[in-house]
């Protein structure tokens, strides 16, 4: 079983670590029995399981149901859920109270957004027992502030910034670090200042580990593919097609046909 020791021990050994996101019992059986590190249980489910533009609509509720039912599939990766906006911002004790449920119904760990404005909440997670992963970059629930899904970390300043933030999150306690649409070179400078592993999306090669997600690498969720995806299944186009062939049978009363009837 893939525990937060074996992720952070992988970095040591130079094992890179793969990660995807998952929020239904299937998929998460799936990427467990494929042999997935970390199964994150993002807050991304807003856009590509419920068709939000964004990820703020999310609520603890529905995310507490996505984890239970990820975490209910999975025997051996690390099951981490996303902490949707306002679970974690308004205080450290509603922090603790929300990362704690999502403990309770089966995640091993929290994930959630930002550097200096959360570093007390990580540090109080982490001293209460609950691991978390830190993101930083392009955070989706700052959408508004980054007036858009642009790339983050671009200028002096901005990658100085990135930097620090790196080095606080680790010594606030986070066992990992997600770097979102970044540039390559910035990545690869915070891999290499910080003993924690980074997990990246849209941050190039030089991260300890990468992450999708799942709905966009399998050509899934059609409206629109980041630069960073590489799509390894066109299953949108295989879904229409046999539902387009259920429909025509139905219609030409081929289907059901004698082997699907009882005598
Ligand atoms: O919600 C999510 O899927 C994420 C990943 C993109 C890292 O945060």
């Amino acid at each position: 079983m893939i525990t937060v020791k074996t992720v952070t021990s992988m970095k040591k050994k130079g094992e890179r670590i793969v990660c995807l996101t998952a929020y239904d019992f299937i998929s998460a059986r799936i990427l467990d029995e494929v042999g997935i590190d970390i199964i994150l249980v993002g807050d991304s489910a807003a856009n590509v399981f419920a068709g939000e533009k964004t990820t703020l609509p999310i609520t603890m509720d529905e995310m507490l149901y996505h984890t239970r039912v990820v975490a209910r599939a999975v025997q051996n990766a690390l099951v981490i859920a996303d902490m949707p906006f306002l679970s974690y911002q308004v205080s450290t004790e509603t922090a603790v109270y929300n990362a704690g449920r999502f403990l309770q119904v089966g995640a091993c760990g929290v994930k959630l957004e930002g550097g200096a404005p959360v570093l007390e909440t990580v540090k109080r997670l982490v001293d209460l027992g609950i691991p978390v992963m830190g993101h930083l970059g392009l955070t989706p629930q700052s959408v508004h502030k980054f007036g858009g899904y642009k790339i983050q970390g671009v200028g002096e300043d901005a990658r100085k910034q990135m930097i620090e933030d790196a080095r606080s999150l680790q010594a606030a306690g986070c066992f990992s670090i997600v770097l979102e649409k970044i540039p390559r070179d910035l990545a690869e400078k915070i891999t290499k200042e910080i003993n924690i592993p980074t997990i990246g999306i849209g941050a190039g090669p030089h991260c300890d580990g990468q992450v999708l997600v799942l709905h966009d690498m399998l050509g899934l969720f059609e409206d629109f593919t980041p630069k960073f995806v590489k799509k390894y299944a066109i299953l949108g186009e295989h879904i229409r097609h046999a539902v387009e062939q259920y429909r025509d049978d139905v219609k030409k009363g081929q289907f059901p046909g004698p082997e699907h009837s009882f005598d």
